[in-house]
């Protein structure tokens, strides 16, 4: 039956009340039993991202430029921030969104633009990008009438940069490359990526949106992670959400331009309706104030030091998680994680269902994170999956030895 629209108004504690039982039935995420959706870095820039939520909880970023100034301002800190991190030259800008799939859209929409100017690319545009690029690419295409020709990847599940120069032609806008892919959480060879957009003149987009606020710490602390941002000269646009592992409050994302003009292509402007000049640079156009000062005011608190010590404590859970998974019978890592994203199957299919043993850790209270060519299982892990960590690891271990034993099969499909 439908809800009624109620007749007469509740208190707040009534409701309070009512919406916790309505969570009840949720997955315990706090204590790391969603594989995805949700991120922590530490307790401290949790409430410092919260408070200043509720602090410029009715300011509208809409209206930075006419009323709300120090908001502006942080809206442009914020950015300025991103830039540095990701070594953009001079001349470099860039702008806030709610997400990683809106700032995507934004620089399709950019880089459909650059091609209509490029008396060499002929309509309909095409996008290259590796098998395992987000999804998100493909909703800016729907959209925007553009294919996206995904590329089988290499042994590494990394982009297959050779593949991907065989797929071009004069209708090929934009060259994608992950750091790192969600699905496998490696980062791809934005080099030699970079190398290929420059030969080929063709726009770049790197894809950080997940790990592009951690990865340059995990470099700093001393991991091995390659090179992604614009100190390659080929990357034209990045993507980075501060609200994945930059522990900002959702929503937010970055998106960083080389070129001005190019932001200038992302920006929609209008005049012909009665109330003048909108102009933005994003598909939103109302914008939660309290999603950009919290950003503002989590760099701040964190801080280098703050997000090294983080990015100490993900690598050394990240590294345990991996040591006790392959330390299972029958499991096998599907890639090498660069951060911290793992993705694991069966080390020999024929013998084991890994999708049966996710199935299995459903039962006991784990939202199982699936992959599906190849079959696996995922987990974006931060700081909620310490506290689990060994709870999922013995469970895993009988789960295996559970689904082998009763030579279980299932029949999941793979959900994001
Ligand atoms: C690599 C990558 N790109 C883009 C996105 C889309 O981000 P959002 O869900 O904020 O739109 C995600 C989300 O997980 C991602 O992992």
């Amino acid at each position: 039956m439908r809800k009624a629209f109620p007749r007469t108004g509740t208190d707040w504690k009534t409701l309070e009340a009512e919406m916790a039982g309505m969570s009840d039935g949720d997955i315990d995420w706090r204590h790391g039993r969603a594989p995805l959706y949700v991120f922590h870095g530490s307790d401290s820039a949790h409430e410092v991202g919260k408070q200043t939520f509720m602090n410029f909880f009715s300011e509208n970023a809409l209206g930075g430029r006419r009323a709300f100034f120090g908001l502006k301002r942080m809206e442009d800190e914020v950015v300025e921030m991103g830039l540095d991190l990701f070594q953009a030259p001079d001349g470099a800008v860039g702008n806030l969104s709610t997400g990683g799939s809106e700032s995507i859209f934004m620089a399709v929409k950019a880089a459909r633009d650059w091609g209509r100017d490029q008396a060499r690319l002929k309509e309909p545009f095409n996008i290259i990008a590796p098998y395992t690029a987000h999804a998100a690419f493909n909703k800016a295409a729907d959209v925007m009438d553009l294919e996206v020709r995904r590329v089988d990847t290499n042994a590494q599940r990394h982009a297959d940069v050779g593949a991907m120069a065989g797929a071009m032609d004069e209708h090929t806008i934009m060259l994608v490359g992950s750091a790192p892919c969600f699905p496998h959480g490696v980062i791809d060879g934005i080099d030699a990526l970079s190398e290929l957009a420059m030969a080929r003149d063709i726009w770049l987009h790197v894809d950080a949106c997940v790990g592009g606020y951690v990865a340059p710490f995990f470099q700093r602390i001393g991991r091995d992670i390659p090179a992604f941002d614009f100190a390659l000269p080929g990357v034209r646009t990045l993507s980075a959400d501060l609200h994945k592992f930059g522990f900002c409050p959702k929503p937010a994302s970055t998106l960083f331009y080389r070129f001005e003009a190019d932001r200038e292509r992302g920006l929609f402007h209008f005049d012909a309706w009665p109330n003048g000049q909108f102009s933005t640079a994003t598909l939103s156009g109302t914008r939660a104030g309290g999603a950009i000062a919290a950003a503002w005011a989590v760099m701040h608190h964190l801080g280098q030091d703050g997000y090294m010590a983080i990015a100490r404590d993900l690598a050394a859970m990240t590294d345990a998680y991996v040591a006790g998974i392959t330390a299972i019978d029958g499991l096998a890592l599907l890639a090498q994680p660069h951060l911290t994203i793992i993705n694991f199957a069966a080390a020999k299919p024929d013998d084991l269902d890994i999708f049966a043993v996710a199935e299995a850790m459903d039962g006991r209270g784990w939202l199982p994170g699936l992959t599906q060519n190849p079959k696996g299982m995922h987990a974006m892990l931060s700081m909620f999956h310490e506290t689990g960590r060994e709870d999922y690891l013995s469970d895993l271990a009988s789960c295996v030895e559970q689904v082998r034993g009763a030579n279980a099969a299932s029949d999941l499909k793979a959900v994001y």
